[in-house]
Order: C-alpha cells, then sequence, then structure tokens
C-alpha cells in the first residue's frame, strides 16, 4: 500500500514573502514543491528562474520537482540540478529528442519527469515509458494556475496506469492543474500517484489544514 503525494505549486505563493510561504510548505504534510518555470515562449507566461529557485531551495526542507514550461529544456538541466531540483520534468511537446533529454536528466542524478499538454494523448510515449520516472499530466493548459480541471484527464491517468502495466514499468502518474478536493478522491481513483494543487492550497484560509485535507483523501 502506498499513500499519494501532495506537491504544491509554488506559483500560488505571495512571492513578496517567499520565505514565509516556503516555511508554511516546510510546516505542513506537503511532500515537495511543485516549481513552475515559464519562458514566455512555449506557454504565453514568465513565472520565475533560476535566481528565484535558489532563493526557494535555501528554505525548501522537501524536494523540489520542477515543471519545465521552456522550449529546449536540454540548455537548462544543469542549471535545475546546480539550483536544487531532485524532480525534472520537461514537456513532450518542447523536446526534439525526448530519449536524449531523460537520459541527460538521469545522468544528472535527478528523477525524469515529461509532462503531457491536454491535447497530447498518453499513447506518445510508448517507446519511452520504461526511460520515464514520472508523467505529469496536464489537466489544464499550462501558463498560468487558478483555471478549470479538464474532465478527459481521469481517462488518461486510466491509459497511462494501462501503458506502464502492459510494458512492465512503473511510472509516478502526476495531476497538475485545477486539483482540489472536489477531484483527488477520482484521480487518485483513476490511479494517480502526485497531486500538484496552486491555488486550492494558497488561496485557501488554512493553507496547513488544506494540504492536510488534500493527503487524507481517499480514492472514491
Ligand atoms: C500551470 C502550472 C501549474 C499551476 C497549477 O501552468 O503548471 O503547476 O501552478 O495551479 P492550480 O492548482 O491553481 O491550477
Ligand atoms: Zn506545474
Amino acid at each position: 500500500t502506498h499513500s499519494h503525494l501532495i506537491a504544491p505549486s509554488v506559483l500560488a505563493a505571495d512571492f513578496a514573502n517567499l520565505e514565509r510561504d516556503v516555511k508554511m510548505i516546510n510546516d505542513s504534510e506537503a511532500d515537495w514543491f511543485h516549481i513552475d518555470i515559464m519562458d514566455g515562449v512555449f506557454v504565453p507566461n514568465i513565472s520565475f528562474g533560476f535566481p528565484v529557485m535558489s532563493a526557494i531551495a535555501k528554505h525548501a526542507k522537501k524536494p523540489l520537482d520542477v515543471h519545465l514550461m521552456i522550449v529546449d529544456p536540454d540548455r537548462y538541466l544543469q542549471a535545475c540540478k546546480d539550483n536544487g531540483a531532485e524532480v525534472i520534468t520537461v514537456h513532450y511537446e518542447a523536446c526534439t529528442h525526448l530519449h536524449r533529454t531523460l537520459a541527460a536528466i538521469k545522468e544528472l542524478g535527478c528523477k525524469a519527469g515529461v509532462a503531457l499538454n491536454p491535447h497530447t494523448p498518453v499513447s506518445l510515449l510508448k517507446d519511452v515509458i520504461q526511460d520515464i520516472d514520472l508523467v505529469c499530466l496536464m489537466s489544464v493548459n499550462p501558463g498560468f494556475g487558478g483555471q478549470k480541471f479538464i474532465e478527459r484527464t481521469y481517462a488518461k491517468v486510466k491509459e497511462l496506469r494501462a501503458l506502464a502495466v502492459e510494458n512492465n514499468t512503473d511510472v509516478l502518474i502526476e495531476i497538475d492543474g485545477g486539483v482540489g478536493l472536489s477531484n483527488a478522491g477520482k484521480l487518485l481513483a483513476a490511479g494517480a500517484d502526485v497531486l500538484v494543487a496552486g491555488s486550492f492550497v494558497f488561496n485557501a484560509a488554512d493553507p496547513i489544514q488544506t494540504v492536510k485535507d488534500l493527503k487524507a483523501v481517499d480514492p472514491t
């Protein structure tokens, strides 16, 4: 038996009170820090880069799960590692030589993740599934927090679990976008392992209790 992981997304933190918010996540039952890096090219928004990530890493007492929403991520894998990443997730849609990119991430000693946009089918991972530690299924179009969860995601979780089983391999299935108490149970029942939550945690009146509630959800 294994329990699911909760990864609050720092994108929804108060950047003027980053130390406070990072310590809040330290004090909560959260498992990882989800770090969203956007370049304004792959997605229509710019979040923050390595100076901010390293400031987060300085205070974080939990692994940094870095989600690169950038074109040609190979250029920045070493910087991710140097600034404290334990998981590095690149977008399928941003990698021409995904197999090579995954090998480079592992070479750095990090867990290798692949994120799929809502329009990208799980089946495209067939020939690379054994090289992946984590698949991040985007349940919104990446670029912004606070968007509406796309219902099709449940089916993709099941398809991905089946693909991993067929290929005798195990991957962590992470869900990113619009996650909260209304859909967490159903996502876990479908086979999700890691729930990213940005606005649901940081906009809550009591974020520490909200993380606790997400952590306590049973598959339904
Ligand atoms: C979206 C980011 C998400 C985002 C999630 O582009 O990848 O990680 O922070 O935010 P919520 O939970 O508010 O949808
Ligand atoms: Zn993300």
